[in-house]
């Protein structure tokens, strides 16, 4: 029987990822990678939605900073393909057939966009913004995903994409594989260190609220002490009461592999001190040989390239299939 087809994406718009994209998507990548037909993409094309780089060296930089951290957490690029976006063409083509099977109401009620062009005022909202969601459904359809392993807050995203798949096939008869999300509740949505109300998020949290893959050991230290741990002295996981330490909790159990359980036990009377001491310790040995593995990668930067422009190859193969399936049910000519 074949492997299931498993695809997902990620954004260079930061100099790190951070331990939410770590938690909520890259772990399950590395997972997945053994058990399924695995396809993982830099999106560049997203990364310029909210806005235009400063210039294009920092998209340059960033592209290859997010491809090599993918390979120094554990993809194996013999084992699944890892690609650029924008170096396979048939995503911007494939979006603009999905956004004309879309409702301008329908991408109006996408929870993202509404955050997103709120927070950068209504007016700089760009229609790629707007769009971002088609480019997502575009990414996952041309690879025949069965599942997308991400954070929830790609859900509604998810969405949209099998309601397009849907539409698309019950329109033109059986053309796409309609894919369904793969999120593990226990790390779908880490939170923010100084404000466990919010997700941890490159474009919302300070500096302060969000620990990097890439930071140094010291840095990582402070802000996990620093993180904010509710009243009380008690490590014990309430999401209502005690968010912030429920939050170091999911982030201790999933990088260390003891339950929570056995964490509240083992800190039970010894107060936050100790707790966020030995946290900061377990984060810092899961990132610390990912960072030396992404800057030896980085150090090489023809080599890094090669790989990434090998995944793209492999990746066109099975994307151009699938797009002159649509194309032809469509009925684009064929140039040939
Ligand atoms: P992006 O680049 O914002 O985030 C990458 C992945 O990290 C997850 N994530 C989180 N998980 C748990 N807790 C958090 N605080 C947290 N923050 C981020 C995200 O859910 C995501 O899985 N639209 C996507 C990129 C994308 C994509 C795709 C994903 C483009 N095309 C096709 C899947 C399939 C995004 O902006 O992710």
């Amino acid at each position: 029987m074949s492997r299931p087809r498993v695809f997902s994406g990620i954004q260079p718009t930061a100099d790190s990822f951070h331990i939410g994209n770590y938690l909520g998507a890259l772990r399950q990548w590395v997972a997945m990678q053994d058990t399924c037909d695995a396809v993982y993409c830099v999106v560049d094309l997203h990364a310029i939605t909210l806005s235009m780089p400063e210039n294009a060296a920092q998209l340059r930089h960033r592209t290859r900073v997010a491809a090599a951290q993918l390979i120094a957490a554990g993809l194996d690029p013999d084992r699944c393909i890892v690609f650029v976006q924008s170096h396979v063409p048939e995503h911007a083509e494939l979006t603009w057939m999905l956004s004309c099977l879309t409702g301008f109401g329908e991408a109006s009620r996408m929870i993202q966009f509404k955050d997103k062009s709120v927070r950068g005022g209504a007016d700089s909202a760009s229609v790629g913004l707007f769009t971002y969601p088609i480019l997502m459904a575009a990414d996952i359809l041309l690879y025949d995903t069965d599942q997308v392993p991400v954070g929830e807050d790609q859900r509604q995203h998810l969405e949209l994409t099998r309601t397009l798949a849907q539409r698309f096939n019950h329109r033109f008869g059986p053309t796409l594989v309609v894919p369904g999300p793969y999120i593990l509740p226990e790390v779908a949505r880490i939170a923010d260190l100084q404000d466990p109300s919010i997700k941890m998020s490159k474009s919302a949290s300070s500096p302060q609220g969000l620990v990097d893959v890439l930071e140094d050991p010291a840095a990582i230290r402070k802000k996990i002490s620093r993180a904010v741990t509710d009243a009380g002295s008690e490590v014990r996981a309430d999401e209502d009461a005690k968010p912030g330490v429920t939050n170091l909790l999911r982030i201790y159990s999933a990088l260390s592999g003891e339950s929570i359980a056995a964490l509240e036990q083992r800190y039970a009377g010894s107060g936050y001190g100790a707790f966020k001491s030995d946290l900061g310790e377990v984060v810092v040995d899961t990132f610390a040989p990912v960072r030396e593995r992404t800057e030896k990668l980085l150090a090489d930067e023809a080599e890094l390239d090669a790989i990434l422009a090998a995944g793209a190859a492999r990746a066109r193969g099975i994307a151009s299939a699938t797009l002159s399936r649509v194309r032809d049910k469509i009925g684009f000519l064929s140039p040939s």
